[in-house]
C-alpha cells in the first residue's frame, strides 16, 4: 500500500493481550491503521463515537460482555460493519449464531496469516457485494415481473427523465439504436408510463413477414378477402385500440405498405383487406429501427412523410459501448436474474472478468452481455468466461480493418497458415492481458486461465519482454524454441 493511500482502519476486540499484540504487529505490516481495546463494551463505544473502521476482528470467548453478545449490539448500531470472529474449535454452534447475526466470517484460534487475509478478501468481497446491490437497487427499475430497466450511465439517466417525460404525451415516438440496446424495453416503459397502461401493448416485428402478410397482420381481413381467408381476422390495430402498438423494425416495412400507414396515422381509420367499412382507432404508435433513417431516407426505402409523422418525439438509444460505467451494474444485474431463474449461486464475477467485459465492445450490445451472463451463470467457470472474452477480443482484432496484418498472406501450406493465425490469436491475447493487468504477468496468467511458466515461455516466443516490445510482429513457426508442453489460450495449462 503507498503511503499516499489512505489506510484501512481495523479495530481488534479481544482480551487476551498476546493476540492483541499478534494482530497489530501483523497487520501494521500490511499498512493497515489498526487499533486494539481488550473489551467488548471499549469497542462498542468507540463505534457509538461514530467510529467506522474497515474491519473489526472480535474475539468470541471474552470475560464480561462475550463476542456474540458484543456483536448484537454492534449490529443494533450499524448492520454494516464488517465482522470477523475469533474463535476457538469447540465453538463452532457460537460462529454460526454469529454468522446469523450479521458477522461476515470467522477464524479459528490457532489461525495462519494467510487464513487471515483470506476471511480478510473474503468480507471485502461481501462488503462489495452489498454495496453493489444496493446500487443496483437505486438505478434499476421493474418494469413488469421480467423487464426491468437499468439506467446508470448519464447518457441512460437522461434516456429515463425523456421516457417518463414523454410517456403521459400521447404522440408517436421514434426509437432508433442498433441491435440489442433495449429499445423494446424503451417502447414497453412508454407504454406502462402512459395513460394507456392498462390497455393492450401489442408489438409487431415489421421484418418478420412479408408484404401482404403483414399488411393483413396489421389491419386485419374479411372472410375471402384472398384464397385461404376462411373466417374474418382482427388486425393488431383492431386488438390494440386504446392501447398502444410497436412497431419494431419498421423500415423493413414496405413503401406501399409505409403508405397505408401514413393514412391510418392522419385519419385514426383504415378498413380491413377485402373489407368496404372504415374501422375506427385509437392507437399510439411507437417505431423503432436499428438502420440509419436518413440513409433509408435517401435511398427511398423509407418515406420522409412517415418519419415525420412518426418522428414527433425520437429517443436515440445508444450503444453500450458508449456506456461502459453500466457494464458492471448490468453484469450484475442479469446475474442476479438468470441465479435466481436457474436456482444457482455462482461466486464471481472476478475482478478480472469484469475488466475484461467493460473494455469488450459487445458488438450485440445489452443482449449478447446478457447471453453471456447467463451463460456464466450455467457453466460456472470464472476462468472460462474469460477466456471466451479474450479470445471474441482478438478475434475481433484480427477480422477488424484497421487491425495490423501481423501474418504476412503470401502464399503457404494450410498447416503454416493455421500456425500463424493461432500464435496471431495467442500473442494479441496475451498482449492484451499483459496491457490489462498493468504488465503483472501473475495477474496475466490468471486473466488467461494459463500457467505462469507457460506464459513466460510464451511470452519468449512472442518477444514480449517489456510494453515497448508489444507489437512486435509473430515469428517465424516457433521450431526454435522447445515448446515445454502443449500451451493453447483456450485450454488449461497448469
Ligand atoms: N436498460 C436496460 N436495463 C436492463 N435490461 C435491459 C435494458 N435494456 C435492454 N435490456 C435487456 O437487454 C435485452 C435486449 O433488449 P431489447 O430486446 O429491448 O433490445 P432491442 O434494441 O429491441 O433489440 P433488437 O434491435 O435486436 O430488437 C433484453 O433482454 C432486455 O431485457
Ligand atoms: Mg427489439
Amino acid at each position: 500500500m503507498s503511503a499516499k493511500e489512505v489506510k484501512e482502519k481495523i479495530l481488534v476486540i479481544d482480551d487476551e493481550p498476546s493476540i492483541r499484540k499478534y494482530l497489530q504487529t501483523l497487520l501494521e505490516v500490511d499498512g493497515f491503521d489498526v487499533e486494539a481495546v481488550s473489551s467488548g463494551r471499549e469497542g462498542i463505544e468507540k463505534i457509538t463515537a461514530g467510529e467506522r473502521p474497515d474491519f473489526i476482528i472480535l474475539d468470541v470467548l471474552m470475560p464480561e460482555l462475550s463476542g456474540i453478545d458484543t456483536l448484537k449490539e454492534l449490529m443494533q448500531i450499524d448492520r454494516g460493519l464488517n465482522v470477523i470472529m475469533l474463535s476457538c474449535s469447540n465453538e463452532v454452534g457460537t460462529v454460526v449464531e454469529a454468522i446469523r447475526i450479521g458477522a461476515h466470517d470467522y477464524l479459528t484460534k490457532p489461525f495462519e496469516k494467510t487464513e487471515l487475509d483470506a476471511a480478510m478478501l473474503k468480507s471485502r468481497q461481501k462488503k462489495q457485494l452489498v454495496t453493489e446491490n444496493l446500487a443496483l437497487r437505486d438505478y434499476c427499475e421493474q418494469i413488469t415481473e421480467d423487464i426491468s430497466f437499468l439506467a446508470a450511465s448519464p447518457q441512460m439517466v437522461r434516456i429515463r427523465q425523456q421516457i417518463l417525460q414523454i410517456a403521459p404525451v400521447d404522440v408517436p415516438v421514434f426509437i432508433c439504436g442498433e441491435s440489442g440496446v433495449g429499445k423494446e424495453v424503451v417502447a414497453r416503459m412508454i407504454h406502462l408510463r402512459s395513460k394507456r397502461r392498462s390497455q393492450p401493448f401489442i408489438k409487431v416485428n415489421c421484418a418478420a413477414l412479408p408484404g401482404e402478410l403483414l399488411e393483413s397482420e396489421l389491419f386485419g381481413f374479411e372472410q375471402g378477402a384472398f384464397t385461404g381467408a376462411v373466417r374474418a381476422k382482427p388486425g393488431k390495430f383492431e386488438m390494440a385500440n386504446k392501447g398502444t402498438i410497436f412497431l419494431d423494425e419498421i423500415a423493413e416495412m414496405t413503401t406501399h405498405l409505409q403508405a397505408k400507414l401514413l393514412h391510418v396515422l392522419q385519419d385514426h381509420q383504415y378498413s380491413r383487406l377485402g373489407g368496404r367499412h372504415l374501422v375506427e382507432t385509437d392507437v399510439r404508435v411507437l417505431a423503432a429501427t436499428n438502420v440509419d433513417v436518413q440513409e433509408a431516407m435517401k435511398t427511398g426505402r423509407f418515406r420522409e412523410d412517415l418519419y415525420y409523422r412518426l418522428n414527433v418525439l425520437s429517443i436515440n438509444v445508444p450503444p453500450l459501448r458508449e456506456r461502459t460505467s453500466e457494464i458492471p451494474l448490468l453484469f450484475r444485474h442479469f446475474l442476479q436474474k438468470y441465479s435466481e431463474k436457474f436456482g444457482k449461486t455462482p461466486q464471481g464475477p472476478s475482478k478480472y472478468l469484469l475488466d475484461a467485459a467493460v473494455n469488450y465492445p459487445w458488438p450485440g450490445n445489452l443482449r449478447e452481455l446478457e447471453n453471456f451472463v447467463k451463460r456464466y451463470v450455467i457453466l460456472e467457470d470464472d476462468e472460462g468466461s474469460l477466456r471466451e472474452l479474450v479470445e471474441m477480443s482478438s478475434a475481433r482484432q484480427r477480422t477488424s480493418p484497421r487491425a495490423e496484418p501481423a501474418v504476412h498472406r503470401e502464399p503457404q501450406g494450410l498447416k503454416a497458415l493455421v500456425r500463424g493465425l493461432k500464435d496471431e490469436a495467442e500473442m494479441e491475447a496475451i498482449a492484451d492481458a499483459l496491457e490489462k493487468t498493468r504488465w503483472c504477468r501473475k495477474d496475466a496468467a490468471k486473466m488467461l486461465g494459463i500457467s505462469y511458466k507457460a506464459l513466460l515461455y510464451k511470452m519468449r516466443q512472442f518477444n514480449l519482454d517489456t510494453p515497448r516490445t508489444r507489437r512486435a510482429s509473430v515469428p517465424a513457426p516457433a521450431a526454435a524454441v522447445e515448446e515445454p508442453t502443449t500451451i493453447g489460450i483456450g485450454g488449461r495449462n497448469e
